[in-house]
């Protein structure tokens, strides 16, 4: 290929990749799989490998990571990092107006309030709009050059996007990184398979990563940024806050939605209340708000003191965290048979909820805390996660506290139990024990797998009490009569249940696969799986080799399948599976499906809905045969609106489009 149109190809193909980062990243809807976005990613790779003379520093495959580096150069900062003062009640946030109004002596005063995100800050400069280096707070004053581990945060824009208000200078972008609470949640539990400590909190796991030497292992962390300030020469270069954080997002970066410009400290107060009650369904820590005078000018007018600035402050919210007391320690079995110990807790009221039972993991994390029956100690709640011990107040102690007592047997089944070698988790190996069978259950009829609606953990233990099902084979099988004869069953409520049943049997084959409940296969690993080999038989039948031939699947997941597979009794549920009638194929678009209100319908979304996110939003509009785009034009159906809905509300107002509020898509979709 002439080298001209090679380095034609290259741009165009950087060009689709930043687009893709950009969609998925900061706009959280993307177009393509990411095995696509892979694909397109390896096609770069190898025509940069190719020709490295036209590799650039803002290249998206410079994100990849490096070479371990040596340690981090130490930076100073052009102007300070500072820390901001804390207020923990409404009182508290009332003394801050009160000293911002007399320093404004009379001048009006708006203030931004924005969601105080739980990580760790992040200084990126750019130089004539190119990426040029990342460093980390550090003191303050002197911070860690992290440049290339910045570099491999997708929603750090490696380029900055044109715009209308351009600036030329050499510019500083702050921000806060932050771990999304899933891949916290994957990364301990892939920590733990491994034999290594679990990251006590998000924040720890992202401040850990983004100080790891070997960048390619923090690209694998996922790390993400919100950013909240932007500085020129050390200065804000716009009259007020509100106008840097537009600028940021149409730059490229990932703003925040959840902000408001407000005129009093009521409206602050406000939307303060109405975040907290999100604060469970945000996908990243927050921690509380931080309030800003909006003004530039006023914020230099106000300064700061040696620690912080006069012009903001931080509203924390209540700590999710308690003391009690420790009841007794029980062994719950899950349904790979894996058992984790539960600290049973003497219930306290914790962040809307009242707690009664922490886990502790494992018999490892209950000799590292040495936790005892009767201590008091330590616990915390973060987001849904189930509260967990974080600490024994030794203090406290009296004496009379007892050692837990690992079992010797399943407590559930009496069975055997097994902990392999530098394995952290024991488990019970028994193949008929009923805790892991209810689990198996319960997995198998959850949300993101056959979805079977009313079948709680109550009904489970009720079916497998009554020796109705000993497989999750056996509830394809269940008669109205059997049902409808369990205690506390009413005929309409067994009809639903059966009609539950027979509607799962049209699930995606991602469904199923997930719902198998394969060690080591996640719903993302049993997407891959179904869209590589289209169907159960396929995957049944493949091997080792060519399982881990596919991109992104890995030889534990490999074998782990194929162990799967070579068990005579799964392979038995699976034709009793297929014989029941359970879709064992991929059928993308079934026609049985299509609704007419969807179908050929072009949909976009924006702003933040309560009830799903923008992910099964997409799911349930594809399912019904529509399309979703990302941007709104004169062809789009409908503008799908949920809270803090900015600029692409606007256009479809302006274009005359539909416009759907939260309540109206789900009637629509009921
Ligand atoms: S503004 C001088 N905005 O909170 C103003 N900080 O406790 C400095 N943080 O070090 C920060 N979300 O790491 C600001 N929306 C936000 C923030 C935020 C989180 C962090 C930041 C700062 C710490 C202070």
């Amino acid at each position: 290929m002439a080298a001209r149109a090679t380095a034609r190809q290259i741009e165009k193909l950087r060009e689709e990749i930043r687009r893709h980062d950009e969609l998925y990243y900061v706009e959280n809807s993307p177009e393509i799989s990411d095995r696509e976005y892979d694909q397109l990613l390896e096609d770069l790779q190898k025509l940069e490998q190719q020709h490295p003379e036209l590799i650039t520093p803002d290249s998206p495959t410079q994100r990849v990571g490096g070479r371990p580096a040596e340690g981090f150069p130490e930076v100073v900062h052009t102007r300070q990092m500072l820390s901001l003062d804390n207020s923990y009640n409404i009182d508290e946030l009332r003394a801050f107006d009160d000293r911002c109004r007399r320093l404004a002596e009379g001048r009006s005063l708006e203030y931004v309030a924005e969601l105080k995100i739980d990580g760790l800050s992040l200084s990126l400069q750019y130089e004539d709009g190119v990426l040029a280096r990342g460093v980390t707070r550090g003191d303050g004053r002197i911070g860690e050059d992290v440049t290339q581990n910045a570099r491999t945060i997708r929603s750090v824009p490696l380029r900055l996007k044109a715009q209308k208000k351009s600036i030329d200078a050499p510019l500083e972008v702050r921000g806060e990184v932050f771990i999304p609470r899933e891949v916290f949640e994957r990364t301990n539990a892939e920590r733990e398979e491994l034999g290594e400590p679990r990251f006590a909190n998000p924040r720890n796991a992202a401040a850990g990563a983004i100080r790891q030497l070997d960048s390619r292992l923090v690209a694998r962390r996922r790390l993400d940024m919100f950013a909240y300030d932007l500085l020129v020469n050390g200065r804000k270069p716009f009259p007020t806050h509100w106008e840097s954080l537009d600028w940021l997002e149409s730059a490229g970066f990932r703003v925040n939605p959840h902000r408001k410009l407000c005129q009093t400290i009521d409206e602050v107060i406000h939307f303060a209340d109405e975040k907290e009650a999100l604060r469970d369904d945000l996908g990243y820590e927050i921690d509380g708000l931080v309030v800003k005078v909006n003004s530039t000018s006023l914020q230099d007018e106000f300064g700061a003191t040696q620690k912080a600035p006069r012009w903001a402050i931080a509203y924390k919210y209540p700590a999710r965290q308690a003391s009690t007391r420790v009841l007794n320690i029980i062994v719950s079995v899950g349904r790979t048979g894996a058992l984790t110990p539960v600290a049973m807790l003497e219930p306290v009221f914790l962040a809307g909820t009242t707690v009664a039972r922490a886990t502790l993991h494992n018999e490892d994390e209950i000799r590292r805390l040495g936790v005892k029956i009767g201590d008091w100690v330590l616990i915390e709640k973060s987001g849904e996660i189930i509260p967990k011990v974080l600490s024994v107040v030794t203090s406290k102690r009296t004496g009379e506290e007892l050692d837990f007592e690992p079992p010797e047997n399943c407590p559930v089944c009496g069975g055997l139990i097994s902990r392999p070698e530098g394995e952290v988790v024991a488990r019970c190996v028994a193949a008929d024990c009923q805790a892991q069978l209810m689990g198996r259950l319960l997995h198998f009829a959850s949300r993101r797998a056959m979805r079977i609606e009313g079948l709680g953990e109550a009904l489970a233990e009720q079916l497998v009490a009554a020796k109705l099902v000993k497989d999750v084979g056996d509830l394809y099988s269940l008669t109205l009569d059997q049902v409808a004869a369990l205690a506390r069953m009413a005929k309409k409520s067994a009809a639903n249940l059966l009609s539950q049943i027979e509607a799962s049997k049209s699930r995606d084959l991602t469904n199923l696969i997930y719902a198998l409940g394969i060690r080591h296969v996640g719903e993302r690993t049993a997407g891959i799986l179904a869209h590589e080999l289209g169907s159960l038989e396929r995957l049944a039948s493949a091997s080792v080799e060519e399982l881990d031939a596919i991109p992104e699947i890995g030889l534990t997941v490999a074998e782990s399948v194929r162990d799967w597979f070579d068990d005579e009794g799964n392979l038995a549920l699976c034709d009793r599976l297929r014989a029941a009638g359970v879709k064992t194929e991929t059928d993308r678009r079934s026609s049985t499906q299509v609704d007419e209100r969807f179908a050929g319908k072009q949909f976009v979304l924006t702003g933040t809905l309560t009830s799903f996110t923008r992910d099964e939003a997409r799911a349930l509009i594809e399912a019904r045969g529509g399309r979703v785009n990302s941007s709104v034009s004169k062809k789009t159906n409908y503008v799908v609106a949920g809270e803090a809905a900015g600029s692409k509300l606007d256009k479809a107002q302006s274009l005359g489009v539909t416009v759907l509020d939260e309540a109206t898509f789900k009637t629509m979709l009921d």
